[in-house]
């Protein structure tokens, strides 16, 4: 597409709301650009083609929406699956796993388009801008990346909703709404308003989707939720893929009041914030996943497991989605799932989810071994012999540290001995 702006075109991060919108005329009066507008659907995104023609009406050359719903859920929402991914064991980093496909989409968008630059409305106070601003430079360091909303010169929400009326942009301001909201399929993250207070309760109206656990069905939901080498793939025997089968667990426990978070995080630019979260899908299945692991991973892979788990969640969370590490842990966990095959049964019920039921072709829980019946097969005998020599170090330091403890009395009292 030809453009007659001074520095060319532009491709923008477009959500549709007040900001990304704002942003079109004031990347080109203030930047010089001309503005592709591009949407990148990651789950839950209503509305695409009015959101498109406002793009437009605020004077973009071209708007596109990309489905990415598909890419995110099988190489984003999956490894983080498999690494039962909780940033500061808590938040299933919804927001955070989306970024880094946002960021390859405007990079191939100004492929496609011959932009030299993209833009974002990410603050400079959030994690968001790292994600994107990295993720771009490592898909193509060539590109220009422009954030006004970083910028001295961008303005309040007043000045903004001045700006914005000004040239006539149809923004939606009958849906003011206190809160910073950003969602998809993964999860949906709040922040701003009253719960920038971390004494004040979040109000009922912080919760879209996730029922108060008070309104939830009085009687539990069983689900089987089916893996095979780690991915999800049914749910009560039912074939599903990834965006599916996502979108359903989730509506159940939001129905039971499964997955809200109410949390104080921290930021990766150095500040507390305080953010709810509604993550319902993302917690129910990490815990389904975490509890076939438990049954058919050995004790020392489980072990090992968490430490390469913690170093990817924060790496997702601190935006090094595209470096080499991250691509190193992914191998990791892809092999370690190798056997991570089998039925879990979940139980939801007043706001709660728990598996009470197992079982998989790989288990390595042996009734056998595990029973106190009388078909017990477990050698009592050898563990006599096993602690003995398990417990060896512990007894030789100890008799080493009773020897000097002995000696060191003998000389105190040596020397306070009057000669
Ligand atoms: N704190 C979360 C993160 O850094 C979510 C950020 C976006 N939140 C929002 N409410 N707009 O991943």
């Amino acid at each position: 597409m030809t453009t007659d702006a001074p520095n060319g075109t532009v491709v923008l991060a477009y959500s549709g709301g007040l900001d990304t919108s704002a942003l079109i005329p004031w990347l080109k009066e203030k930047y010089g650009y001309d503005v592709v507008a591009c949407l990148v659907d990651l789950g839950r995104v209503k509305g695409i083609p009015a959101i498109m023609e406002r793009a437009k009406a605020a004077g973009a050359i071209d708007a596109v929406a990309i489905d990415a719903k598909e890419e995110f859920a099988e190489h984003h929402c999956l490894p983080a699956l498999m690494a039962n991914a909780l940033y500061e064991d808590k938040y299933p980093l919804s927001t955070a796993i989306g970024r880094p496909v946002i960021a390859k989409k405007l990079v191939e968008t100004a492929h496609k388009y011959g932009a030299t630059a993209v833009a974002h409305g990410c603050t400079g106070k959030g994690n968001d801008q790292v994600r994107i601003d990295i993720g771009v430079r490592a898909l193509d360091p060539n590109l220009t990346i422009i954030a006004p909303a970083r910028a001295a010169d961008w303005p309040s929400r007043e000045e903004l909703l001045d700006y914005v009326a000004a040239h006539d942009i149809p923004v939606n301001l009958t849906k003011k709404s206190p809160y910073s909201i950003d969602e998809n399929m993964w999860g949906r993250s709040n922040e701003c308003g009253v719960l920038e207070d971390p004494w004040v309760a979040p109000p009922e109206d912080a919760f879209q989707f996730v029922a108060s656990a008070a309104d939830a069905p009085g009687e539990p939901q069983h689900v089987v939720v089916s893996f095979e080498k780690g991915k999800p793939v049914a749910l009560d025997g039912k074939p599903m893929g990834m965006v599916e089968l996502i979108e359903a667990i989730d509506a159940i426990g939001n129905r039971h009041g499964f997955g809200r978070v109410d949390m104080i995080e921290n930021r990766l630019v150095g500040i507390k914030s305080r953010e709810v979260y509604e993550v319902a899908g993302a917690l129910a299945l990490i815990t389904a996943h975490r509890e076939l692991e438990d049954l058919v991973l050995t004790r020392d892979l489980l072990h090992f497991k968490r430490t390469i788990e913690s170093k990817l969640s924060d790496m997702i969370y601190e935006g090094q989605w595209f470096d080499p590490l991250t691509e190193a842990c992914k191998a990791f966990l892809f092999q370690s799932q190798e056997r991570v095959t089998g039925d879990i049964r979940l139980k939801f019920y007043k706001g709660g989810c728990v598996a009470d039921g197992r079982r998989s072709d790989f288990s390595l829980y042996s009734y056998k071994l595990a029973t106190y019946s009388k078909e017990d097969e477990f050698s009592h005998e050898a563990a006599a012999g096993f602690i003995q020599l398990w417990g060896l170090p512990i007894e030789v330091w100890a008799r080493v540290g009773k020897e000097h403890h002995m000696m060191k009395e003998l000389e105190d009292e040596a020397v306070s001995e009057p000669i």
